[in-house]
């Protein structure tokens, strides 16, 4: 109220005035960290997000630094005066490559970051984790008392938007996704009520943040997970010459079908484009991760000639640090899933490469890197994610043994970004069209690497989707997580054109998973 009439006053935007004035209430609420764009802090938490087109201007971003705090922030942004018209982000590692999932503009950012506690309870097997950690942080709190959990393979990425995206990690043949080895969720709720998601308590909600988006729910404030013995893994990357890509999809259609044999193992292979080179190389990530040295499982791999490779014998920590990726780009990704087929597998590869050309006749800046990678997602995987009681990723309906793409382009300004949309779009369109014409398209979109014109949660299927909207109506009636926090996958919106471009939408040609719940693009 204060703040409308001093926007009057002073002849402001009535909005602006307001959202200004409720960082002035979250202070004012007793909250210690609130961040304003005068401060080297709010800097320094800006550039702290990995892709460059997540880096948004958010009136002010507050930093928790524990439950209690969490539960102020949302009653404030929920009930606070001169609050009602502010909307709000939530951002953990803030690894999410698109604008406007994590961050926003023209709203107040809440972020996690001062939340990394991580606490290891050997007597239960159980690591409590805070949600703004790192993996690094994990594995580096883990790795010294020779324990782990199943995280994320490149130690920068967070951990709540991880987990509650699924979370694929060296372990997942093991003892399936990481998000299936989450045994309770601490969630402070649009009500400001701090709740527990197990097994016994709000089974539905826990079920439902294994893989549906922490963004639909509330605030994740700790993930318990259980935790292992481990020793060293043996692993690291291995790189290819470009002509050896025949033989590596020999080796890796080979590879996914063997999984189920080899649960120790973990394989990435990846297309990339590096400025450095210039050029195409093939990278691969080879983990066991029992520590076992190039194991049988390998020998497909081993087999072909390399240019080097950096395998050895490591800690978790150390061979995920070794996975990072360079920031300071502004990142497109696509995914898509295909039946484990060398024909796809090749025809992708060969539209990876005329992508790759074809961009740089449209841009003459050189400093720019791609990726065309692959992961192994055979049926193995969801039977551990059964056996843990379940998720709501919706890999049980998938009956056959499959490849996950991740096709992606990192590049420097937002003109370059705007013309390698539409292009990266065109492109991961027609590898879709190739699998479907070949009857191979998997209906999977892993949302951890979706971009926003994608629409994870409904290739997750109809039954999903309708656990997911029990459990968010459920524990937010209001719908403030959709409406108020507009960032994420939010399963309002599944099915519907309020992504940001209906045409880019309708390139990507999305997948009918649930010809009920889906509306059809040709209508849009
Ligand atoms: C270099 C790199 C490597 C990667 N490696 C892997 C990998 O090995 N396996 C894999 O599965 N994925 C991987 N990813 C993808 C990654 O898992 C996702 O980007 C994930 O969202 C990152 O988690 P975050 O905490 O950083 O999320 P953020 O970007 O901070 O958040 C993601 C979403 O979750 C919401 N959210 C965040 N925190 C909370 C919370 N506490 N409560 C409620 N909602 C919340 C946000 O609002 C947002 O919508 C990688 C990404 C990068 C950039
Ligand atoms: C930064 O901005 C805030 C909010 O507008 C203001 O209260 C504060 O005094 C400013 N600090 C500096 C150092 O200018
Ligand atoms: C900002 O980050 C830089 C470099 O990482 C660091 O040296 C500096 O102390 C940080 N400043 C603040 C205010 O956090
Ligand atoms: C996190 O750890 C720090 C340092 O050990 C401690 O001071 C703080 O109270 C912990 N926070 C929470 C919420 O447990
Ligand atoms: C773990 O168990 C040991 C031995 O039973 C006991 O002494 C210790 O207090 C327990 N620790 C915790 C954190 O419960
Ligand atoms: C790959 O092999 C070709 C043909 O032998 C050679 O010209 C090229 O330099 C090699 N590339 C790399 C990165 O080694
Ligand atoms: C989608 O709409 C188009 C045009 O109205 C129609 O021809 C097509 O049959 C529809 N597809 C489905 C799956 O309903």
């Amino acid at each position: 109220m204060l703040g409308a009439i001093i926007a009057v006053l002073l002849g402001l935007p009535a909005a602006l005035a307001q959202s200004s004035a409720c960082c002035q209430t979250l202070q004012d609420a007793g909250l210690a960290h609130v961040l304003y764009p005068n401060s080297t802090e709010y800097a320094n938490r800006t550039l702290s997000y990995w892709s460059v087109s997540a880096q948004l201007s958010p009136y002010c971003i507050v930093q928790p630094i524990c439950t209690g705090d969490v539960v102020k922030v949302i009653n404030t942004l929920v009930k606070g005066p001169d609050c009602s018209t502010t909307q709000f982000a939530v951002r953990s590692g803030g690894h999410t490559v698109w604008s406007g999932s994590n961050n926003i503009n023209n709203g107040v950012t809440v972020d996690l970051g001062l939340m990394k506690n991580v606490t290891l309870d050997k007597n239960t097997s159980t690591a409590l984790i805070q949600p703004g950690a790192r993996w690094m942080n994990v594995y580096g709190a883990l790795d010294p008392e020779g324990w782990t959990v199943p995280g994320g393979r490149a130690g920068s990425v967070g951990v709540a938007g991880f987990l509650t995206g699924g979370g694929n990690s060296f372990f997942t043949a093991k003892v399936g996704f990481a998000c299936d080895n989450v045994k309770n969720f601490e969630l402070v709720t649009a009500a400001g009520e701090v709740i527990n998601a197990n097994a016994d308590e709000n089974a539905d909600l826990w079920q439902a943040l294994k893989g549906g988006s922490g963004a639909n729910f509330g605030i994740v404030t700790r993930l318990d997970m259980f935790a292992f013995q481990t020793g060293n893994l043996w692993g690291g990357t291995a790189t290819y010459n470009k002509t050896e890509t025949a033989k590596q999809i020999d080796a890796y259609v080979k590879w996914t079908d063997n999984v189920a044999n080899y649960p120790d193992g973990s394989s990435i292979i990846f297309w990339s484009y590096l400025p450095t080179l210039a050029d195409i190389v093939i990278l691969a990530a080879y983990e066991d991760t029992a520590g076992n040295e190039a194991p049988a499982g390998f020998d497909n791999f081993m087999a072909i000639p390399r240019i080097g490779d950096t395998l050895r014998i490591d800690s978790h920590k150390a061979l995920t640090d070794e996975l990072e990726q360079a920031t300071g780009y502004r990142d497109i990704w696509f995914t898509m899933t295909f039946n484990n087929d060398a024909e796809i597998f090749t025809k992708i590869v060969e539209l990876n490469e005329a992508f790759v050309y074809k961009w740089k006749t449209v841009s003459a800046d050189p400093d720019f890197v791609t990726q065309c990678m692959f992961q192994s997602i055979p049926t193995v995987f969801s039977k551990h994610s059964v056996e843990r009681g379940g998720n709501v990723l919706g890999l049980d309906k998938v009956e056959t043994n499959s490849i996950m793409l991740l096709f992606n382009i990192a590049v420097k300004t937002a003109d370059e970004e705007a013309l390698a949309r539409p292009l990266l779009a065109s492109y991961g369109k027609q590898m879709q069209d190739f699998a479907a014409s070949k009857n191979g398209l998997v209906d999977w979109q892993f949302m951890n690497y979706a971009d926003r014109e994608q629409d994870p949660l409904a290739s997750y299927g109809s039954e999903n989707v309708e656990k997911i909207r029990a459990a968010a109506r459920k524990v937010d009636p209001q719908g403030i997580f959709q409406t108020k926090a507009p960032g994420g996958f939010k399963i309002s919106r599944v099915g519907t054109e309020a992504g940001a471009g209906v045409e880019a939408r309708a390139l990507f040609g999305r997948v009918a998973v649930d010809p009920e719940a889906m509306v059809n693009i040709s209508n849009l």
